[in-house]
């Protein structure tokens, strides 16, 4: 949660954006919300191989930030959480942006996004905005049948407050000792006022994020230093797991007038979408403010010293669908085929792509071929996530699996019935090998890293 900054513009790339809109679509990465409703604005529903995807990001996360780590544990908290919470850490009051309206057409607008001079971006009327009012983002809904005051609650806008008001159950049950950190991942919902930009920014995304807990600074060093050393394994996680080339992301270290109420420091990381520079995630050093808000009573104690204080927190915060939308951004490629054409695929790090491999027969009409196939199939699908297609030729199988991401295409042919190999076809080469069948298993195992 910060102020938000205006950012340049830059031109749309080849429109890319709409070329990807429309290859999740097609190929059921992304659809449209309640499209067969004319949709919900800006709500969209991950499909078949968009929640591969989901689930594959959100998995090689909690893999990188909790289960490597010896120093961190997860956390999975209700979505909707007693309405104090939100009283006490300061969102009821300071969770807003500032909002105006065009007099003319009605139009909102975030006053902190537009030219307030210039003609409304809508109706092109000059000098027709309201003075710009704070609007708070937190959706509102109520618990039990009577909707009353005292029935109303709040769908988190961020998951980090559980991290700290589950804190102290977490240290008594896990016996950490600082420094540690707390992570979780799930819903948030913000009732933005300009969503928009596909999944960039909707009012219900996927949070991942964690509050990393270090004993009372006695010198700047003592939080500088593992804001640091989370500020190489944010840049580590881009660059490694996601595979995001470092060219196209930027740190911003937010001026000390635009932080958040409860920060120190934020270092914004942005990313060159094609609209645009932009948030991609945070990095945030929220000192002691929201455990000295929760607890009255120091909540952690010191094993030696017996001295009880309040730890601050340091917080990497990551969103999920953003981090989805930058991948394929990034993995979008357009070359030469080579014959005079253009081919296109998705160049997904293997561990990310929804199917790390399809298996083919050569032809669909040879029963010992399919069935050869079928065998190397089911042997790999125990380990692996794998597509099995069968349909068209072999040209227009590579072409569907390149535009999904899949890195590898097997396929099973005559040689195959008579030596015990396949040719393996790598999506971003395009080149072939032969491997043989028993060692398909440890060949896509080594390629996975
Ligand atoms: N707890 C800190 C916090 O929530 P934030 O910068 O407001 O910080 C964290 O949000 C991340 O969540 C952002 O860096 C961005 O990746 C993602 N995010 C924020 N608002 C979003 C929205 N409306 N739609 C999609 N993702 C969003």
């Amino acid at each position: 949660m910060k102020k938000a900054s205006k950012s340049s513009s830059l031109p749309e790339k080849d429109n890319v954006m709409e070329k990807i809109v429309s290859l999740c679509k097609r190929r059921g990465f992304v659809f449209p919300g309640s499209e067969i409703y004319g949709g919900l604005a800006n709500s969209w529903d991950y499909g078949p191989l968009g929640v591969e995807l989901k689930n594959n990001i959100k998995q090689a996360w909690w893999d990188r930030f909790v289960h490597r780590r010896d120093d961190m544990v997860g956390i999975d908290a209700a979505l909707i959480m007693n309405p104090k919470v939100w009283e006490v850490s300061g969102h009821l009051q300071n969770f807003t942006d500032p909002l105006v309206e065009c007099k003319n057409c009605h139009e909102r607008f975030r006053a902190d996004q537009i030219d307030l001079k210039a003609p409304c971006p809508h109706c092109a009327k000059k000098n027709t905005f309201t003075e710009a009012k704070q609007f708070n983002l937190m959706l509102k809904t109520f618990l039990g049948p009577a909707e009353e005051k005292t029935n109303e609650v709040y769908f988190r806008p961020e998951t980090a407050q559980a991290m700290f008001v589950d804190f102290k159950n977490v240290l008594d049950t896990s016996r950490r000792i600082l420094p540690f950190g707390i992570a979780q991942s799930g819903k948030a919902f913000r009732n933005e006022i300009t969503p928009g930009n596909f999944i960039f920014r909707t009012r219900e995304f996927d949070l991942m994020e964690f509050e990393y807990f270090i004993p009372v600074p006695t010198r700047e060093e003592d939080w500088q230093q593992p804001f640091e050393m989370w500020r190489k394994e944010i840049w580590a996680w881009i660059t490694q797991d996601l595979g995001i080339n470092k060219e196209h992301v930027h740190e911003n270290d937010i001026e000390k007038s635009e932080l958040a109420h409860y920060s120190k420091r934020t270092i914004d990381f942005e990313y060159d979408y094609p609209f645009g520079r932009k948030e991609l995630y945070g990095l945030a050093y929220r000192t002691d403010f929201d455990l000295k808000r929760h607890y009255k009573e120091a909540p952690y104690k010191d094993s030696q010293t017996g001295e009880a204080f309040w730890p601050h927190a340091i917080e990497p915060a990551f969103g999920l669908d953003r981090s989805l939308l930058v991948v394929l951004l990034d993995a979008y490629t357009e070359e030469s085929d080579g014959k005079g054409g253009e081919r296109m695929y998705l160049k997904l790090p293997p561990r990310l792509a929804p199917y790390k491999a399809a298996v083919f027969p050569l032809l669909a009409n040879k029963p010992e071929l399919v069935a050869r196939a079928r065998e190397v199939y089911e042997t790999l699908r125990k380990k692996y996530f794998v597509a099995w297609d069968d349909r068209g030729n072999i040209g227009k199988r590579y072409y569907a699996q390149d535009e999904i991401g899949t890195p590898f295409c097997i396929t099973v042919d005559f040689d195959s019935l008579e030596n015990g190999t396949v040719t393996v076809r790598d999506r971003d080469t395009a080149q072939q090998e032969r491997v043989a069948i028993d060692g398909l298993g440890g060949y896509l195992g080594a390629k996975m890293k």
